[in-house]
């Protein structure tokens, strides 16, 4: 089967899998870019990732713009689309709540919205802190009664990319109960390099803290023993999205991308540490000191991180059932998560940390 797909934040890291793994199944893919005419570069990229580049195809606009600044011929094509992905987001820590809620918030309730207009189905990317309750109702989310929730509060509790991507999860939910529309949501834990190549983009959370330890700034662990960080591979998740956008089934189901065999954090600084050479660190230190530490500007600048990172780091276990016999049915195999983490050290010291010793 070949299908028309609209693609939202195809030039970041999910979505470049995505293109590539979309196109390689005979899909022609429009991607939303806000340079169109950076194009040729994101082709470039789709053939090395060994996706199908000529069925790529750029689409001008903008989360943040009107009608998500399409041109009138341009909406008409993207009305022949029988999937929608939406993975545009501004991902970073320290943003402002006015914009992260422009681009995260509003920005999906307008891809929510041509979804359901044109009766494409929606696969929009949450976040597994979606599925961890109790850190829900902690932090204020009425999840019975979304419209109770007292955003500003959750904003200024969790930091503007989280609250915004929650924010973003019930107003897209909102949109499409109000427009008989389909979606399905699909919450990616910490995602990790590609399984076999170890591909993943600099910027990336998974970076940051390989390159932390790298650069020695890692003296203790975050958090005690059972402290993890979630995490699940870039071609599982996106394989699970594209099988999700076809199945008919999952019209209205939420799906969680997540590997339960993750090790925990001290087990994964140490896989890191073992597969490029580095110390690891023995010793703990507690959430809440960290947190404090990292209110601390220089603190925060010489660690490369915000206190924000801090609520992805948790004890919480995750109930994966649900997926693993979505993936049996359609024969998506999970990859082994240790050694995909270990390639993606060995990618990272190559590509990220070799760019940070010749700067
Ligand atoms: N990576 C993770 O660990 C992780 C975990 C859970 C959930 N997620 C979610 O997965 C999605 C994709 O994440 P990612 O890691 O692939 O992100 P990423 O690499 O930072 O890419 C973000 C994408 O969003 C686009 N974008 C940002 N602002 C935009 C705007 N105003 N208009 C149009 N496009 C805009 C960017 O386009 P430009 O090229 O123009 O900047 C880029 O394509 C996000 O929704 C994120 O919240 C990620």
């Amino acid at each position: 089967m070949s299908a028309e797909c609209f693609v939202t934040g195809g030039t970041g890291f999910i979505g470049q899998h995505l293109l590539a793994h979309l196109s390689t199944k005979g899909h022609t893919v429009r991607v939303l870019m806000r340079h169109p005419e950076r194009i040729a570069a994101l082709r470039e990229q789709i053939d090395s990732l060994r996706g199908v580049a000529g069925r790529v195809f750029a689409v001008e606009g903008d989360l943040e713009k009107h009608n998500l600044g399409l041109c009138l011929a341009d909406r008409g094509t993207l009305k022949n689309a029988k999937a929608v992905f939406h993975l545009g987001a501004h991902f970073a820590w320290g943003l402002s709540p006015e914009h992260a809620r422009a681009v995260n918030v509003e920005g999906a309730r307008r891809v929510a919205l041509l979804a359901a207009e044109q009766k494409s189905r929606l696969v929009m990317v949450g976040g597994y802190m979606l599925r961890n309750h109790e850190h829900l109702q902690r932090i204020g989310i009425e999840t019975r009664q979304p419209e109770l929730t007292q955003w500003p509060a959750v904003y200024r509790r969790v930091g503007a990319y989280e609250a915004s991507k929650l924010e973003a999860h019930f107003a897209t939910l909102d949109v499409m109960s109000t427009h008989g529309g389909q979606v399905t949501i699909v919450h990616p834990a910490t995602v990790c390099g590609h399984s076999r190549t170890g591909h993943i983009l600099d910027g990336q959370p998974l970076v940051a803290l390989i390159r932390n330890l790298a650069q020695g700034k890692l003296t203790a662990v975050p958090g005690s023993a059972r402290h993890w960080l979630p995490l699940v591979t870039v071609d599982y998740l996106i394989e699970l999205m594209s099988a999700c956008a076809f199945d008919p089934s999952m019209a209205g189901r939420e799906l969680l991308a997540l590997d339960d065999r993750s090790p925990n954090l001290r087990d994964l600084l140490a896989q890191v540490g073992q597969a490029l050479g580095f110390r690891s660190p023995r010793h703990h230190i507690s959430l809440g000191l960290l947190r404090l530490l990292l209110h601390i500007p220089p603190v925060a600048r010489f660690l490369n991180s915000s206190a924000e990172a801090l609520d992805f780091i948790q004890t919480t276990r995750f109930d994966t059932l649900e997926t693993e016999q979505f993936a049996d049915r359609h024969g998506i195999a999970k990859p082994d998560i240790r050694q995909s983490l270990e390639r993606t050290a060995i990618f990272v010291n190559t590509h990220c940390l070799g760019k940070d010793r010749t700067r």
